[in-house]
C-alpha cells in the first residue's frame, strides 16, 4: 500500500492545471449505456474510480480502450444488463446504469450499494422517479431488479436535492415517451455537463443548471464525443493548498464560476482571486483569516470542499463555525486534523475550530476522498514531517497530487509501505 511522506512548510508557487471532473466523467461514462456505438469521451482525469465505472462498463459487454485522457467505449454488443455487488460496492455511482438499461433494454438487475463512510446515502429518490417512469422494481438479496416497457414522462418533484438522481432521471427520461419535469433538482454543473452530453446525443433536454430541468423524451439516441468539464473540487482544493501556505499559484483548466460560493468565503478571508484569459491566479497573505461556511446544495457551499475548508481554517486568525448540511458523518478528518495539534470542537453537524499558530506534523489516516485531501493540506502547512496513510482513497479522486503539489514546490513523496 502507498503511502505520502509530506515535508511542511513550503510555500506553493508556480502554475498547476486541473485535470478533468471525476463526477461529471462517471455519469458520462454511464449515459454511453443509452446507445448503441462509439463514443469518444476526452478529458478524463486517470483515477481509480473512473477504472472501476470502466470494469462495470466491461462487465456488462462494452469495448472499452483509453488513449492518454481520451476513452473510446464501444457500447454496440452490452449482453448483460447486471451490476454485481463487488463492482457497485466499490463505488456507488455504478448504481446509476439501472436507468440507463432500463431504458434501452427494458431490463436491468443492480446491487443496492449499501452504506457509505460519509453517510447512509439512500437511492430512495432514484427508484421511485424510476417507478414514476414506469418501472416496475422489486428488491430481492440486496438487489433492485426493474423492468418496463418504453419507459413514460412523468411529473417527479424531488424531495431533497440530489445530484446522482437527478443525473439518474435524466438518462432515463431520455428516451421516455412524452416530456418528462424533473422539479426542485439538483443544480450541480456536472449536471449541466451530463445534460450536455446528452444532448449531443441527440436528447432534448433543457434547463439543466436550474431546479425544473424539461425532457422531451426522444425515440433514439446516438453515440457522441464530449470533452468533460474541469474539476471544481480538485481546483478549490489547489486554491486552498495556496492559501495554506501563503503561496501565489496560478491555476489553469479551471472555470472560477463553479466555485463562486468558495472564492467568495476565501476572498473574505483575505484571499486575492483574479481570473485573466482563463487563468485564475491566488495570491495568499501570510496568515488567513477566520470565516463561517455552511454547506447546501449548488450553487451553495460545496459539501466536498467542506475538509479542505476545516483544514484551513485551524491555521486561521480567529475561530470559524462550520456547519455540514448535506451528509450526517462527513467529520471523520476533526480526529485525525487534532492530531497535527488543531483545535476543533464537534456538536451534531456542527464543528467549532479554533485556528491556532502552526500545526505539528504528525502521521495520519485517510479515512474517505476530500478528508484525505485535508490531511495533505494540513501536512502542507505544517511544520515538520507528515505520514498520509490509506491513501488509496485519495487515488479514487485526486489524478497525480502529489506531482501536482511537488511541481508547485511542495516536498511530498508517494512511497510503498
Ligand atoms: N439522498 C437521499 N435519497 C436519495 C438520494 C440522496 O436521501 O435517493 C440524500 C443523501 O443521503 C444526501 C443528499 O441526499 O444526504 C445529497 O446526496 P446526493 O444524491 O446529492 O449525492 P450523490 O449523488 O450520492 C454526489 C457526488 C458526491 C457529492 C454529492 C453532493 C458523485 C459521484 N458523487 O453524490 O461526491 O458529495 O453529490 O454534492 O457525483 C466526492 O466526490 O467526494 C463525493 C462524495
Amino acid at each position: 500500500m502507498d503511502k505520502l511522506i509530506i515535508k511542511g512548510g513550503k510555500k506553493l508557487k508556480g502554475d498547476v492545471t486541473v485535470s478533468g471532473s471525476k463526477n461529471a466523467s462517471l455519469p458520462i461514462f454511464v449515459a454511453t449505456i443509452l446507445a448503441p456505438g462509439i463514443n469518444q469521451i476526452s478529458n478524463v482525469p486517470f483515477l481509480r474510480d473512473i477504472n472501476t465505472t470502466i470494469k462495470v462498463l466491461e462487465s456488462l459487454g462494452s469495448q472499452v480502450e483509453g488513449n492518454g485522457n481520451i476513452v473510446r467505449i464501444d457500447t454496440t454488443n452490452i449482453i448483460s444488463h447486471e451490476a454485481t455487488y463487488d463492482l457497485v460496492k466499490t463505488m456507488r455511482a455504478s448504481v446509476l446504469v439501472l436507468g440507463p438499461l432500463l431504458a434501452r433494454f427494458g431490463k436491468a438487475r443492480v446491487s443496492l450499494p449499501g452504506g457509505c463512510a460519509i453517510g447512509a446515502r439512500p437511492i430512495n429518490l432514484h427508484l421511485k422517479g424510476l417507478q414514476a417512469l414506469g418501472a416496475e422494481i422489486t428488491l430481492e438479496h440486496g438487489y433492485v431488479e426493474a423492468k418496463c416497457r418504453r419507459l413514460k414522462g412523468a411529473r417527479i418533484n424531488f424531495d431533497v436535492s440530489t445530484v446522482g438522481g437527478t443525473e439518474h432521471l435524466m438518462m432515463a427520461a431520455a428516451t421516455a415517451k412524452g416530456e418528462t419535469l424533473l422539479e426542485n433538482a439538483a443544480r450541480e454543473p456536472e449536471i449541466v455537463d451530463l445534460a450536455l452530453y446528452l444532448n449531443r446525443m441527440g436528447a432534448k433536454i433543457e434547463g439543466a443548471g436550474t431546479d425544473t430541468i424539461r425532457i422531451q423524451g426522444v425515440s433514439e439516441l446516438s453515440a457522441a464525443s464530449y470533452e468533460v468539464m474541469p474539476d471544481r473540487i480538485e481546483a478549490g482544493t489547489f486554491m486552498i493548498a495556496a492559501a495554506m501556505t501563503g503561496g501565489d499559484i496560478r491555476i489553469h483548466n479551471m472555470k472560477l464560476e463553479h466555485l463562486d460560493a468558495l472564492a467568495f468565503k476565501m476572498q473574505d478571508a483575505g484571499v486575492e482571486i483574479t481570473s485573466r484569459d482563463g487563468v485564475v491566479r491566488i495570491k495568499c497573505p501570510k496568515r488567513v483569516k477566520s470565516v463561517n461556511i455552511k454547506t447546501r446544495p449548488y450553487p451553495g457551499f460545496p459539501t466536498d470542499m467542506q475538509a479542505q475548508f476545516m483544514a484551513m481554517m485551524c491555521v486561521a486568525d480567529g475561530a470559524s463555525v462550520i456547519s455540514e448540511n448535506i451528509f450526517e458523518n462527513r467529520f471523520m478528518h476533526v480526529s485525525e486534523l487534532q492530531r497535527f495539534g488543531a483545535d476543533i470542537t464537534v456538536e451534531g453537524n456542527t464543528a467549532t475550530v479554533k485556528g491556532v499558530k502552526k500545526l505539528s506534523g504528525a502521521p495520519v489516516m485517510a479515512t474517505d476522498l476530500r478528508a484525505s485531501a485535508s490531511l495533505i493540506l494540513a501536512g502542507l502547512a505544517a511544520e515538520g514531517p507528515t505520514e498520509v496513510t490509506r491513501i488509496y482513497h485519495l487515488d479514487r479522486g485526486y489524478e497525480s497530487i502529489e506531482k501536482k503539489f511537488a511541481a508547485l514546490g511542495a516536498d511530498i513523496q508517494r512511497v510503498k509501505e
